[in-house]
């Protein structure tokens, strides 16, 4: 029996779920899909009029969600009605890193998978596809398995409920979510019930290229998934390294990249010197690997994984300590303009961003930060800066923060202008402009390497280009 697919339920409204299911939508106007949140102010801000107040931004996602929604596209916090219809439901629920008991700073915490998991078990009829989207350990699936496997009736008890279990990693980047899941690399499903695959398959080659699909086993698929990550991870981590000995030797970093992105075997994307990877999923991935590896007793191999982590904190904190060096030594009662909050452009997420770090170093330091970013809501920054890294404890800071309304506002009677972000509106700044607004000698720290550093150098600052030795005008 081949299964056809009318009804989805994807549980987690999130910057996976979303995104995902607005481009599923749109591809299989027959495919009913719900999505379906726990958090109910999430669900009340997708059904919103005005995209603006979509929970999540992401270039292209307004109009796709507005095509379709009300449609096919429908958007819930009922979680026992869309379980039970769907044919196929996707886990998209968020797993961080877990902050106390076994596998502390390193396990995923599966909590909302296990959860989602049993309410599977509880409210599914008949046979049922469970897709794991969420990033998730080597072998989850067959936890899954496990918790479903104990449920065997339905509701009212009549037909026997059966699963398959898939995993169908998502391989989107924010920022460019849109593009990514419309023109993948490839569509990874890795499982052991052919009809299954086959059947997810099917909905993806309504858009996908047939020999994009590949189907793996379930644990060849939840590893790539991670070591997918952890490759690109190391590159960057890779190019910070270097980063550093380019200031120190005189090299530039952005000659070095271009020399070795030319040899095809390395490839020239993913080669940006920056303050640091963030995200949810990089440093989440690469400690998954970490503590599988050393599960497994491969102790080598988790000492070579933990060292791109360390090189990325290491990257964040030889930040925020040259700002501190170049500025006398002294931050305390300096105003400095920090553009850019989000871990990366085009997103408004800020989970793992190295301005959240960054920024904590400084007001350690007794700085007065003015804090920009053209998407991030106020509320984030706040909790974000006053939380402790690893939500354990609120450490006291010495220092204080604002945010402000534009570059101006936040430059205005600083001493230095860190960027951390490479927004759009950020490369082709007035420096002659700024400049008169700041106290003297004026810096600016570029850790993206995205400024026209030469306009800002001709207008008088000193600058700080990441992988470059300093200029200094006075
Ligand atoms: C995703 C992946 O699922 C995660 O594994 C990956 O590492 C990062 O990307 P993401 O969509 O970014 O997560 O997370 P988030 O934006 O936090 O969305 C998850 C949603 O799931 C939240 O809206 C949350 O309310 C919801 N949720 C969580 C449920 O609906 N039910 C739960 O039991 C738990
Ligand atoms: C990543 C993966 O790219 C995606 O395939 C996966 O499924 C989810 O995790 P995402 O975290 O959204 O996506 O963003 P990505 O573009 O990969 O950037 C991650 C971090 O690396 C950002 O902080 C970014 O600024 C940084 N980065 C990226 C660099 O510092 N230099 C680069 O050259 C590229």
């Amino acid at each position: 029996m081949n299964f056809s697919i009318k009804k989805i339920c994807c549980i987690g409204a999130g910057y996976v779920g979303g995104p995902t299911m607005a481009v599923f939508a749109n591809h299989c106007p027959n495919i009913k899909i719900t999505v379906v949140d726990i958090n109910q102010k999430r669900i009340q801000a997708w059904k919103s009029n005005d995209p603006a107040e979509f929970p999540i931004f992401e270039p292209q996602l307004d109009e796709l969600v507005l095509n379709c929604r009300d449609k096919n596209l429908f958007f819930t916090t009922n979680l026992e009605k869309s379980i039970s219809e769907a044919d196929m439901i996707f886990i998209s629920v968020n797993t961080p890193t877990k902050t106390k008991g076994v596998g502390a700073g390193k396990a995923s915490d599966l909590k909302w998978v296990e959860a989602s998991a049993r309410q599977i078990a509880k409210f599914s009829n008949s046979h049922t596809i469970v897709v794991e989207k969420s990033t998730l350990p080597v072998k989850t699936a067959e936890t899954i398995k496990k918790i479903l496997s104990g449920s065997q009736e339905n509701n009212s008890g009549k037909t026997e409920k059966s699963f398959s279990v898939l995993s169908n990693p998502e391989f989107l980047s924010e920022g460019n979510a849109i593009n990514d899941l419309e023109n993948p690399d490839r569509v990874l499903i890795g499982g052991d019930d052919e009809k299954a695959i086959d059947a997810l398959s099917e909905i993806y080659s309504n858009w996908v290229p047939k020999n994009k699909i590949l189907k793996t086993n379930i644990w060849s698929s939840e590893l790539s998934k991670l070591t997918a990550n952890a490759f690109l991870a190391q590159r960057i981590s890779s190019i910070n390294s270097i980063s550093a000995l380019c200031e120190s030797t005189g090299a530039d970093i952005n000659q070095v990249k271009k020399a070795i992105g030319m040899d095809t075997r390395i490839g020239e994307k993913f080669l940006s010197a920056g303050p640091g990877f963030g995200g949810s999923c990089f440093q989440k991935d690469i400690l998954n690997l970490v503590y599988l590896s050393s599960f497994y007793q491969l102790e080598e191999v988790a000492n070579y994984w933990q060292g791109v982590i360390d090189i990325n904190n290491w990257q964040k904190s030889r930040i925020s300590r040259l700002v501190v060096n170049y500025l006398f030594g002294n931050v305390s009662e300096k105003k400095i303009a920090i553009l850019g909050f989000a871990f990366k452009a085009n997103t408004n997420d800020t989970r793992q961003s190295p301005s959240i770090n960054i920024c904590r170093d400084l007001l350690e330091e007794g700085a007065h930060l003015s804090i920009f970013d053209p998407k991030v809501e106020n509320s984030k920054i706040k909790d974000d800066l006053q939380n402790d890294l690893n939500k354990i404890e609120v450490v006291q800071e010495n220092g204080s923060w604002e945010i402000a309304s534009s570059v101006l506002d936040a430059a205005n009677g600083s001493d230095a202008i860190i960027l951390l972000t490479e927004w759009d509106q950020f490369l082709n700044i007035e420096w002659n402009e700024l400049i008169k607004l700041m106290r003297k000698p004026a810096w600016v720290f570029d850790t993206r390497s995205c400024i026209d550093f030469k306009s800002a150098r001709k207008a008088g600052f000193n600058v700080w280009t990441i992988g470059n030795a300093p200029f200094f005008n006075e």
